[in-house]
């Protein structure tokens, strides 16, 4: 029988197809067949690299080993024939030790939430077990396009692992602390001293490669060809109406697979198109990785007719991420660009710029030389890309490529340009290659320009005018939603053409030269200090966060990391497909037809109340429905749930359920803008908050008007939202990723019909949250609890991505419009400020009114009038995200200083001081210590001559400030088990753990309270048992509520052991806990931190100043330098506070 083989952390496994479906990923295959969980997965589209795992597998042209990073969310199954997989597992655990790059990871607080740091530590132990350990600084930085952290801000991460670059004194590191940690040990499970070659990687399976293989799943087949010949065979056997080649798989991370084809041919191991040779040409196998070419490029770049492929290599740097281009081949990157000519493709760009050809092969063997443009007309049906063909150029023709994109790395062309120009003696054109990407479908040169450059002197003022106007006329960028304007895309497109002469150019001005050069990151590098106190250690003592090694070994459960059982079912949603209306029927037959499809269930279901914010939970002023039961307010609205065997039959099944709408014929208004000149403007919009001034100044000399917009954002967290419910003898037990289990728990109990004490709410801990998970998680919780219900099976719902945009509200954006009045200083005479805060389709989260407050916490409000509305757009209900309100008021505030500092050209700090309402504000001490700390004046200085001398490079450097105002509310409660046996220490609270170090500041402050080491406490996840009734998790005080409940519990835990403590001299805390249990003495103890206790809140002071550069010619920018110093008072826990401030 036909079977694949490959190995998981040296077990063997075997698949002969039946196990599998045609969308059974790696990463499904190792998270729910193997239980392997540490492997995690968000985006699916090989994009945040969270489930990054290391491939040991043989070039099946060269026979050498090599071992790389893949996305395994990305990789089908059954490609992984004869591969040594490593997880997260493989590198090390608790039982046979952590691994040095785990270890220094967390010692260096790389891990927040945690939820992407498996992937991170597979991207660098890829990396570094293939570079035989020999890696720079440079190298390290440039390989994690791949991985998205969304709460370090990455600086830790990068220390971490650049501490393993060649450039660094390993004796001198960190490392040498980590006893703290763990003991390090070897991972491998053998006790001998290994020597390096054992330690290489092994490949079990070297069976013959010769023989096609066929495998049979359910409905559709799978074939590992070995030659070229095979592939034939197979699609004339099958006369493949729906068929796939599968080389590196990541063609599906672009363009999703809506429909899987009947037949997949693996083409991976086919010699013939891994081969590069130089004929005349350099010959590159379709089947190359784009890594691979890079190598190529790397190696024949040193030769004289292929110094080009300096820049080709140089543009493909810039392409994708390290494990999209370990396994995407240069071949399915042109068959996709042939498929759909609207993809930038990078590869297609640099061989057209080249004039590369392209050899196909055809079902009769019939072998055929096409150049890119008759290529892009050519239907690939039947035929396989064999090879590109590119040329050797001399020296004499000049070549420049460029690639502008919206990040710095790992993103599309926004526009991608190549330009190949052949000069005479003269500098005249003989030929001119002028190629653009993502201008429009089809549009593939500027050939007017190139027309006209023929003959012309290249470095003329003329030549370029004219060039310039030409391209200007016939470039036509189309609007590709949502893709930047059609006149930013041209600017860019022209800036490029300019900038490629400017590099070219022989002698060019030098105000102007610069304009030439492209923009280059260095290695990135920062420093933080911070005052410690040794007498209040370990609280204010700077340690690693306690969960950070179970986050680095992929250790650290999350909601979804249940390993499933046959009885499991998994949900996912049906969304509308309208924005406004109503349901006239729900179909859901198509989708109960297939096998393992289980249920639909949709508002009419429920046995309770169809809500997830009850207004029995604090705030919630509207009752949103779970489901829509008939009114569609927004497109992406849940209208039902799915459940299925499996989380893709879910989510493929809730495609197919029919919902039929009856549309309304009014127009959905989707921004505050459209709100304002809606005919139903009045209904849709609400007073908030009005401030008065108190006092209106007299010496108006500026006035200034404008507007300003801080604009909606998605939380993006890593884990999206997800909830797992299992049945229990008493009602239902909900493990949910939630900021608030009270809410969950109020929300299920009413869905469901239950008394709140039926329904227990679990909380392990949250991969990232920021607000989002606060109001919003309660719908996924009751739609997941549903389902688990009626079904009496455990269910578990982990949103897409996709759905997860669509469906839940993001941060409100904010739209300001003001005329203030300054004097010749920049002292506000008056302010007039209106604003207005988008709530989307309910106001249950708005918190316009806050921004009013928000944006005079620092200055001087009374001459300020401010009037601020909510609004209702016809979107998902908006919600509180990273400081909401806050940042948006000091981001208007700090907008109007820098237009009062345009204003006045006076300097953007002596501006904001001299309107700083409080004359003796700490703040005033920390500007002026900044200021010489950060060298401010010397550095606009040199901005100053900077931009002088550069008529094309700009420098900028931008102040701002923030007052953060800290104020206790809400119920916290702890409970504290102490143990007689050993006297260690247990604490459960009613914070969530989301990446905040909650649990490890609470530790700390219990450790000192009772005065008993850090080692003999830890915390477990929350639950609404152990805390019930605890508020939201949220607005930077639940750490300190909690430990001020900790501080409570513990005095009288103290209290209660003092008659212990009476019997003994000096005990020990463990002799003295064993007396107090012998005494009956009760060694649980539980305390709440509410409102009662009137905590007082304090003001947090912060200053920042940023530096960029900025290319003017294509609007790219670097972020050269960030300083920020923050007074948050005596920190629980220094290097996670740090974490907390970093590059929010
Ligand atoms: C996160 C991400 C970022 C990316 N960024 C960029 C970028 O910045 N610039 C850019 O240019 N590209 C980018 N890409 C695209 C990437 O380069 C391609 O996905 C990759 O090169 C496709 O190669 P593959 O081997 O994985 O193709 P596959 O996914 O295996 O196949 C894709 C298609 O090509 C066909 N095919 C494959 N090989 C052949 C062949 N030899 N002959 C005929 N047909 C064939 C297949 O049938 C399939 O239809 C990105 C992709 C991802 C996932
Ligand atoms: S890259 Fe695989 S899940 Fe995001
Ligand atoms: S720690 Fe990286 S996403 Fe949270």
């Amino acid at each position: 029988m036909n079977k694949i083989n490959f190995t998981v952390n040296g077990e063997r496994y075997s698949l002969t197809g039946s196990e599998v479906s045609p969308s059974t990923t790696l990463n499904d295959y190792l998270r729910n067949s193997l239980g392997l969980v540490g492997t995690k997965a968000m985006c699916h589209e090989g994009g945040c690299g969270a489930c990054v795992v290391a491939v040991a597998k043989e070039h099946p042209a060269t026979g050498e080993k090599h071992i790389v990073a893949v996305n395994s969310c990305l990789v089908h199954i059954l490609s992984c024939h004869e591969w040594d997989i490593t997880t997260i597992e493989g590198v090390g655990n608790r039982r046979d030790g952590y691994s040095e790059l785990q270890t220094r990871l967390a010692t260096f607080n790389g891990t927040q939430c945690g939820y992407c740091t498996p992937g991170w530590i597979m991207n660098m132990y890829s990396l570094y077990e293939s570079s035989e350990k020999s890696l720079t600084m440079h190298q390290i930085e440039r390989s994690f396009a791949g991985n998205i952290c969304r709460c370090t801000g990455y600086r830790p991460i990068l220390d971490a692992f650049k501490s393993f670059a060649i450039e660094n004194d390993q004796d001198t590191l960190k490392i040498k602390d980590l006893e703290d940690l763990h003991e390090m040990q070897c991972a491998n499970k053998c006790t001998k001293k290994c020597t390096k070659e054992e330690q290489d990687w092994c490949f079990i399976y070297n069976n013959s490669k010769s023989n096609l293989l066929d495998i049979q799943m359910e409905a559709n087949r799978w074939y590992k060809a070995f030659s070229i010949e095979d592939v034939f065979t197979v699609l004339s056997k099958e006369t493949a109406d729906s068929y796939r080649l599968v080389a590196g798989n990541t063609g599906k991370g672009v363009f999703p697979i809506i429909k899987e084809p009947r037949v997949f041919i693996d083409i991976t191991s086919i010699s013939n198109l891994k081969e590069s040779i130089i004929d005349e040409n350099l010959v590159l196998g379709a089947g190359l990785s784009i890594h691979e070419v890079m190598d190529i490029f790397r190696r024949e770049m040193k030769n004289d007719n292929f110094r080009y492929l300096e820049h080709f290599h140089r543009h493909l740097e810039l392409v994708a991420n390290v494990p999209v281009k370990n396994i995407g081949t240069i071949g399915g990157n042109l068959a996709m660009k042939n498929a759909h000519h609207e993809f930038p493709s990078d590869v297609f760009l640099i061989f057209e710029t080249v004039n590369a050809i392209v050899t196909l092969v055809d079902n009769n063997l019939k072998y055929s030389e096409i150049n890119l443009q008759k290529f892009m007309k050519t239907d690939l049906k039947n035929k396989l890309i064999v090879n590109v063909k590119i040329p050797p150029i001399s020296q004499k023709h000049l070549i420049r490529t460029y690639k502008i994109m919206p990040r710095a790395q790992n993103a599309h062309a926004i526009v991608n340009a190549g330009f190949h120009f052949n000069l005479d003696a003269e500098d005249k054109v003989i030929s001119a290659n002028i190629v653009y990407g993502n201008i429009a479908t089809n549009y593939i040169h500027a050939k007017t320009t190139e027309n006209f450059l023929k003959g012309q002197h290249l470095y003329s003022e003329q030549t370029l005018q004219k060039a310039l106007d030409l391209l200007n006329t016939n470039i036509k960028p189309v609007e590709f939603s949502p893709e930047p304007t059609p006149a930013c895309r041209k600017a860019i497109a022209l800036g490029l053409f300019y900038k490629a002469i400017l590099s070219l150019h022989p002698s060019p001005n030098t105000r102007y030269k610069s304009g030439g050069a492209e923009l280059s990151r260095p290695v990135s590098h920062g420093t933080q200090t911070y005052d410690t106190d040794k007498s209040m250690w370990p609280v204010n003592q700077p340690i690693p966060k306690l969960e950070a090694l179970t986050q680095c070994s992929g250790e650290a459960l999350y909601v979804c990391d249940t390993i499933s059982t046959v009885r499991d079912v998994h949900v996912a949603f049906v969304l509308s497909s309208i924005c406004l209306g109503e349901i006239v029927k729900i179909d859901p037959s198509e989708a109960l037809k297939i096998r393992g499809v289980i249920s639909f269930f949709s508002a009419k279901d429920i046995p309770g109340k169809n809500t997830f914010t009850p207004k029995d939970v604090p705030f919630m002023d509207e009752e949103e429905e779970i489901f829509a039961s008939k009114k569609i307010s927004f497109y992406g609205q849940p209208v039902g749930v799915v459940a299925a065997v499996t989380r893709k039959l879910a989510l493929k099944a809730a495609g197919l359920v029919n919902v039929s709408y009856k549309k309304s014929l009014t127009k959905p208004a989707l921004t505050i803008n459209d709100v304002l000149v809606s005919p139903d403007k009045n209904k849709r919009i609400r007073e908030d908050v009005t401030v008065t001034a108190t006092d209106k100044g007299t010496d108006t000399t500026h006035v200034i008007k404008g507007h300003y917009y801080v604009p909606d954002q998605y939380h993006f967290t890593m884990e999206t939202q997800s909830c797992t419910t299992e049945p229990s003898r008493r009602g239902v037990c909900v493990r949910s990723s939630t900021q608030w289990m009270d809410m969950v728990q109020v929300a299920v109990a009413k869905t469901l019909d239950l008394p709140l004490n039926r329904v227990d709410v679990e909380v392990p801990r949250v991969g990232g949250a920021y607000g989002g998970k606060a109001t919003r998680a309660s719908q996924i919780a009751c739609a997941c609890a549903l389902v688990a219900y009626k079904l009496n099976r455990r269910a578990s719902l982990v949103m897409p991505l996709t759905d997860n945009m669509d469906a839940i509200g993001k941060r409100q954006a904010a739209y300001f419009e003001y005329e203030v009045g300054v004097n010749n200083d920049g002292l506000v005479q008056y302010a007039d400020i209106v604003y207005y805060s988008d709530s989307g389709y309910s106001v249950n989260d708005n918190l316009g009114s806050s921004i009013a407050m928000t944006m005079t916490t620092l200055y001087n409000k009374t001459r300020w009038n401010i009037t601020g509305y909510s609004v209702i757009t016809d979107k998902p209900c908006n919600t509180w995200c990273r400081a909401p309100a806050t940042c948006e008021g000091i981001a208007f505030a700090e907008h109007l200083m820098e237009r009062i500092t345009d204003a006045t050209k006076k300097d953007p700090f002596d501006i904001r001081i001299l309107n700083i309402d409080d004359k003796n504000s700490p703040i005033l001490d920390m500007i002026d210590t900044f200021k010489i700390d950060t060298k401010y004046e010397e550095r606009r200085q040199a901005i100053k001559k900077f931009n002088n001398e550069n008529a094309w490079k700009k420098k900028g450097l931008q102040v701002s400030m923030m007052m953060y105002p800290i104020e206790f509310s809400g119920n916290f409660p702890v409970s504290i088990s102490v143990y007689h046996a050993d006297g260690t220490i247990l604490i459960s609270h009613g914070g969530i753990e989301m990446g905040q170090g909650i649990s490890t500041k609470v530790a700390q402050v219990c450790a000192y309270s009772l005065n008993v080491p850090l080692s003999s406490v830890t915390v477990k996840g929350s639950d609404s048992f152990v805390s019930p009734n605890s508020m939201a998790t949220n607005g930077s005080i639940t750490s300190e509520s909690v430990a001020f409940a900790t501080i409570k519990a513990c005095r009288e835990l103290l209290k209660r052991l003092e008659p212990a403590k009476a019997d003994l001299k000096e005990p020990t805390w463990q002799e003295l806990v064993k007396s107090a249990f012998n005494k009956g003495i009760n060694l649980q103890v539980s305390a709440m931190t509410s409102e009662l206790d009137k905590l007082p809140g304090y003001p947090i002071y912060g200053v920042c100043a940023a530096e960029v550069e900025l290319d003017v010619l294509t609007g790219n920018h670097l972020l050269t330098r960030v300083d920020l110093v923050e007074d948050t008072g005596r920190s629980l826990s220094p290097e996670i506070d740090v974490g907390q401030c970093h590059f929010r």
